[in-house]
């Protein structure tokens, strides 16, 4: 019987100060599952989840010691030990867990596909993030795809939606959209969908680093690559900003830039997450949180139950195929291995063709 848990936390103040503790776990009880977890993505994603952690309740889905945090990660687990009679040990699951060994789960809702943790902390917390797919009753599921899985299709979700936001906006009258951090795998997987649909008179511009632009450009999905510093060369046509680095200075030259030509400010991500500048006086549309949820129930109701699963899935594949050419994916195992990939990432260190899968165990 596994009686405690490693677990990787770090400061809510200092992302940068990370500890390792042992909690012990607790007995079992009626219809809780013990996890154990096998191994995770680890990309910007999850660094913006601990530098929203208290502004958009993401400390709360795995509690810590006061002032400490445990950042959400997406990966996979095995059941391990059970009081669920409809769970198994050896199942095998897909879901949000913690940089832990363990997560003890109380299983809620269970059905041939899945089933929710309703634990009481978790309740106030979108739906999306407490379910757990039961990949065992999975045909498709297959152990060399988990890493592509866990890092791309929890951003690939949202790269989909950003795409159909804007189509069914009419691209708020733009003809280009200019996506920043465009080596992010969310803004790859966004300027793959816009390509693909082929939209006449809509122009795809990434915004990067200049150190990235040699990659970004090698994808293809782009239009157009240009450094942050050279935002100034852009034509100033009618533009939607997709903000996906959320920094202060890459905003305010974007919307001093296009101004008035800036027809909508579409804000996403924060992989920029230091850059605070404060930007109270900005030109043009006030920057706009895009909001997933909203365009899911919207699109559940006009296209029915599948609907959205059936679009998300076609593109999906097509880019599965199209990043095995360049994705690079690499898994370290054992503490220190996951503490490596962890300062890496937050220090925005990896290559953006770098995928990192972590494991607590080693
Ligand atoms: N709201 C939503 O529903 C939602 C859903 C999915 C993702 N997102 C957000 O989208 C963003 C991208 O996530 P991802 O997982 O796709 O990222 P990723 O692939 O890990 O992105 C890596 C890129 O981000 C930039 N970057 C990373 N760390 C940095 C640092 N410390 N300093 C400066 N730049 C840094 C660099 O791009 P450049 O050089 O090109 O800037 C780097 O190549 C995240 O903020 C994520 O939270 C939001």
């Amino acid at each position: 019987m596994t009686s405690s848990s490693l677990d990787f936390m770090v400061s809510r103040q200092d992302l940068r100060q990370g500890q390792w503790q042992t909690t012990p776990l607790p007995a079992l009880s009626d219809g809780e599952v013990l996890i154990k977890v096998d191994h995770f993505a680890l990309t910007a994603n999850n660094i913006t989840y601990a530098a929203f952690g208290e502004a958009m309740g993401y400390w709360n889905f795995f509690p810590a010691p006061e002032g400490l945090g445990r950042i959400p990660v997406w990966g996979y687990g095995d059941i391990v030990e059970s009081r669920h009679p409809d769970l198994s040990v050896g199942e095998r699951v897909y879901g949000y867990f913690p940089m832990s060994s363990h997560l003890v789960i109380q299983a809620d809702r269970v059905s041939k596909s899945g089933f929710i943790d309703r634990a009481e902390h978790r309740a106030a917390l979108a739906a999306v993030y407490n379910a757990y797919l039961r990949v065992s009753n999975d045909a498709s599921h297959a152990a060399p795809a988990e890493a592509a899985q866990s890092i791309l299709r929890p951003l690939f979700m949202t790269s989909f939606l950003i795409d159909d936001f804007l189509a069914d906006n009419g691209f708020f009258g733009a003809q280009q959209v200019v996506l920043s951090s465009a080596s992010s795998k969310t803004s790859l997987g966004l300027a793959f969908t816009l390509k693909q649909a082929a939209r006449d008179g809509i122009s795809i511009v990434g915004l990067t680093s200049r150190a990235n632009i040699a990659f970004v450009e090698s994808t293809g999905y782009y239009d157009r690559v240009v450094a942050y510093e050279d935002i100034a060369t852009l034509p100033r046509d009618p533009t939607v900003f997709v903000d996906m680095a959320g920094g202060g200075s890459v905003r305010a030259a974007v919307h001093s830039h296009f101004a008035d030509q800036l027809t909508y400010s579409c804000s996403v991500g924060g992989t920029h997450w230091e850059d605070r500048m404060a930007t109270p006086d900005l030109a043009g549309p006030r920057p706009t949180l895009f909001f997933a949820p909203a365009q899911i129930k919207k699109r559940h109701a006009d296209w029915g139950p599948g609907g959205l699963d059936k679009r998300l899935g076609g593109v999906w594949t097509a880019f599965l195929a199209d990043v095995a050419g360049w994705l690079k994916i690499s898994e370290g195992r054992g503490p220190e291995a996951v503490e490596a990939i962890y300062y890496e990432v937050l220090e925005g260190k990896s290559r953006p063709e770098q995928g990192h899968m972590a494991s607590v165990a080693a």
